[in-house]
């Protein structure tokens, strides 16, 4: 009888040490180690996946000798998702998607399993039964031949049905729900996920089969979070956004494949997710009246720009210390505006509360959209409402400048394209632009006050 072995794990990064210690020296977190039991069993009575691989050798080849195939990448039939992953799924690439519970994670992966009739694609669930991905496929109106279920939790028997179905891609759900025989503690714990994930990845690397792995972040750190995969995989995915908002962001957080500045937006609605291949639309909230404390910003998020409508209001502090809010939005950066506002353009603001809103739910990082923010708050607190027609892009400086910002063109054409007139940039935006070719006009300006005296005269 071979000898227990334990090891303690840190249930937040993974870091792993003999001992138990209360802080991980790794991530710096208290009272994170956890003890269990990693055991290896006897050599082949392994998980299964030896017979899959074992059938390719690889030996060392020079690099300028290594073939690429043609079609490198594998459309998804899915728009959003081959933007985000840099052109589609590389053959042999593991993904991971992570997100929040009930935010839609397996509601996108079946969704891309049903429409991608033209492999064989095996989905692999642990969490739910048939009947439920049936139902769930059955909402989603859609049904595919060649999209196979399986519900099964141990790596071993996945691995068995793979090598009679022989499928074209797999998808995991979820990786905290896979076990491995070759591990002894329990499933979800660290040592499972890593080793379920490292076979997985094995396989995916051995015979160039595209494999999604769905996990879970969970807030309480009972369950290890997908964290301690990231770096084993080709691409971590985020699927974020609100519960209770319609729109939901994926955006790639690591791509060895691709950029990792890319978006996927998508609306989930009755009957699954839909894609949303022009955002402005949806950022942009429909309202007939002219409003104040409303001002639309032209940003850039990846490569594609879209406009974005924030929000302010500004009204008396009802108590003593005035309210401070964004949504979507830096905080921090907010007080360093409103600080710039009380300073350049004498906007008393000290005993006032300001809230901010990023309109569809979206977090905005693109430093063009200050002015607008600015813009929005000054609107709201003299009470005149902005010109719908117009929009902004610009960086606001500590001292009121207003500072250019990048692919200015770019902002300056979807602006155009949905048909605002006047658009606000920068002075120091204007060199190199033709401003009598666009059919948009271009207002650059140099300080707050220029801006103020335009819109508010
Ligand atoms: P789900 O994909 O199960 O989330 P996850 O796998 O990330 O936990 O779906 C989450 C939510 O989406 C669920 O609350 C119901 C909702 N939903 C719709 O609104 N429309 C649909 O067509 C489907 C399938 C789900
Ligand atoms: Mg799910």
């Amino acid at each position: 009888m071979s000898k227990i072995k334990t090891i303690f794990f840190c249930q937040n990064c993974g870091a792993q040490s003999s001992k138990w210690i209360g802080k991980c020296p790794s991530c710096n977190e208290w009272n994170t180690y956890v003890e269990e039991v990693v055991q290896k069993n006897s050599a082949s009575s392994g998980s299964g996946l030896e017979k899959l691989t074992a059938k390719r050798i690889n030996k060392p080849h020079r690099i300028d000798e290594i073939t690429l195939s043609e079609d490198q990448r594998i459309d998804t039939n899915n728009n959003e998702l081959n933007r985000v992953l840099g052109g589609g799924m590389v053959p042999g690439s593991i993904i991971l998607i992570g997100g929040e519970p009930g935010i839609g994670k397996s509601t996108l992966m079946l969704q891309v399993a049903l429409k991608l009739n033209k492999l064989k694609i095996l989905y692999i669930s642990g969490e739910e039964s048939e009947q439920q991905i049936r139902m769930r496929a059955e909402r989603i109106g859609m049904t595919n031949t060649n999209c196979f279920i399986l519900t099964e939790n141990s790596t071993q028997n996945i691995f068995t049905h793979i090598e009679s179905l022989e499928p074209n891609m797999v998808i995991v759900d979820s990786i905290q729900t896979l076990n491995t025989a070759v591990i002894e503690s329990s499933t979800g714990s660290v040592s499972q996920i890593r080793e379920c994930a490292s076979e997985m990845n094995r396989y995916a690397k051995e015979t160039g089969v595209p494999v999604f792995l769905i996990g879970h972040i969970t807030k309480d750190g009972s369950i290890a979070g997908p964290k301690v995969l990231e770096h084993m995989v080709d691409t971590v995915l985020q699927f974020e956004g609100d519960r209770n908002h319609g729109y939901r962001i994926l955006r790639a957080a690591k791509n060895r494949f691709g950029s990792t500045s890319e978006l996927g937006i998508y609306e989930m609605q009755n009957s699954g997710l839909r894609e949303v291949s022009n955002p402005s639309e949806i950022l942009l909230s429909q309202h007939d009246e002219n409003l104040s404390g409303v001002a639309i910003a032209s940003t850039i998020e990846g490569l594609r720009p879209m406009l974005i409508e924030t929000q302010a209001l500004v009204s008396s502090a009802a108590y003593g210390t005035p309210q401070r809010s964004a949504t979507g939005f830096d905080l921090r950066r907010l007080g360093m505006l409103l600080a710039v506002l009380e300073k350049r353009c004498g906007f008393r603001l000290g005993a006032k509360d300001v809230f901010l809103n990023i309109a569809g739910g979206i977090k905005v990082d693109d430093p063009a959209i200050d002015l607008a923010v600015v813009t929005a708050v000054l609107s709201s607190g003299e009470d005149i409402p902005i010109d719908p027609k117009i929009c902004f892009s610009a960086e606001v400086g500590l001292s009121g400048e207003i500072r250019p910002v990048n692919r200015i063109d770019q902002r300056i054409t979807e602006a155009e394209k949905l048909g605002f007139e006047k658009i606000i940039i920068s002075k120091y935006n204007q060199k190199g632009l033709d401003l009598s070719k666009s059919g948009i006009q271009i207002v650059p300006v140099k300080k707050i006050e220029d801006v103020f005296s335009f819109l508010f005269g």
